[in-house]
């Protein structure tokens, strides 16, 4: 295992009339061992980054280090993408078709010229870990999604990386299969200790296997820290939503009080806040009830149900102010709540995100 370091990484891609800045001055160290996250938007150089990790591309600037040794430097690739002991699994998981699962899982270790023999061990016991010992003699086209990209994950493992590079690893399959995908690549990480680079614009795939994530917004690093922090005190209303549903508000704030429409207030989760700004709220840290308190929960005001729809497992209700219907908020119930009916909005205080007009989260900066 090795741990990864980038100083400064830049790419920048020159078109005849434009650049884009891919990656833009990314400082960041992995220890060895750790499973790490890449969040961010479509397009915002996830990819890139971990293309130059792999050594796939050549950076514009900064440097790259697999534990001391410099791997990538301004310009040039130091080592190779071969003598990295990196293993890729990506979005399209490019099985070799004419081949079948077991020889697809073999290629890399005979294309390092491993005895045969040994070759057939590694094989076996990676299709036992992974449940493919019944499907070896089969072709890809013979097996399911799931079975074809746990070969891609047996196909990467048998080389005993140093470190596993992930690229949308899930996004292939259905939502059925995912979880249990996650879990695997979260076990086989953990009793490993693989250092695992795992990007995704899916929090899921990096809430259920990073110890550690980094968002990418325009190529920077915006935010380092736990999944759950990056989830609960997001560094800005992007990396917010980034997370997961939150429902953004713009609001007044004076003498302490926030107010979402005249006769809709909270206070104010931040002292001697006084002017605009813009609220988060996720849905489940709000409550519908026609009590007006609840255990930890401070009354909001009353609120009219619009629509009331069952989604993965849960109720989400849409509500308004009934004082101002152009504002919309969702809201996690236990059950069905009628449209028409009235109720009482609380929200669990210290939950509430506090945004800049720009977005920037002033929470953060609080704590
Ligand atoms: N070979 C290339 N030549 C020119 N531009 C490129 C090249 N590869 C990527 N880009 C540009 O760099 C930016 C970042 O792309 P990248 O693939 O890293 O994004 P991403 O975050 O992985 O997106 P997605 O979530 O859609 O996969 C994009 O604007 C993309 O168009
Ligand atoms: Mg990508």
């Amino acid at each position: 295992m090795a741990s990864v370091r980038t100083e400064n990484l830049k790419k920048i891609f020159k078109k005849s009339k434009s650049e884009v800045h891919a990656v833009d001055g990314i400082t960041l160290t992995i220890p060895d061992g750790q499973a790490f996250g890449v969040l961010g938007p479509s397009g915002h150089g996830k990819t890139t980054f971990l293309r130059l990790v792999a050594g796939l591309e050549v950076p514009t600037d900064g440097n790259i280090y697999f534990d001391d040794d410099l791997v990538s430097a301004p310009g040039r690739i130091v080592v190779e993408p071969e003598h990295r002991g990196i293993a890729m699994v990506f979005q399209l998981w490019a099985l070799y078709p004419n081949m079948t699962v077991y020889d697809n899982i073999a290629f890399p270790l005979r294309n390092a010229g491993v005895p045969k023999s040994e070759v057939d061990k590694r094989v076996r016991e990676i299709a036992e870990e992974l449940g493919l010992t019944r499907v070896l003699d089969h072709y890809p086209r013979e097996i399911s999604g799931g079975q074809m990209q746990r070969t891609a994950i047996a196909r990467a493992l048998v080389k005993n990386p140093r470190v596993l590079l992930l690229d949308e690893p899930f996004s292939n399959l259905d939502a059925a299969m995912r979880d249990g995908a996650r879990a695997l690549v979260r076990r086989i990480q953990r009793e490993r200790k693989l250092t695992t680079i795992i990007v995704s614009h899916d929090p899921a795939d990096i809430f259920s296997i990073a110890e550690v994530a980094g968002v990418i917004i325009n190529g920077k690093l915006v935010q380092v820290a736990p999944p759950t922090e990056i989830y609960d005190k997001p560094a800005n209303e992007t990396v917010a939503k980034l997370g997961g549903d939150i429902n953004v508000i713009d609001v007044k704030v004076s003498d302490g009080i926030i107010y979402i429409s005249n006769s809709v207030k909270l206070p104010s989760p931040i002292p001697k806040l006084e002017g605009k700004f813009r609220l988060g709220i996720r849905p489940e840290d709000l409550m519908l009830s026609d009590s007006t308190d609840a255990p930890g929960m401070t009354l909001v005001g009353r609120f009219k149900v619009k629509v009331s729809s069952y989604v993965a497992g849960i109720f989400r209700t849409l509500v308004s102010p009934t004082d101002d219907d152009s504002i919309e908020i969702l809201v996690n119930t236990n059950g069905y709540v009628e449209p028409g009916s009235e109720k009482n909005l609380l929200v669990r205080l210290p939950k509430v995100k506090v945004f800049s007009e720009k977005g920037e989260s002033l929470t953060l900066a609080r704590s």
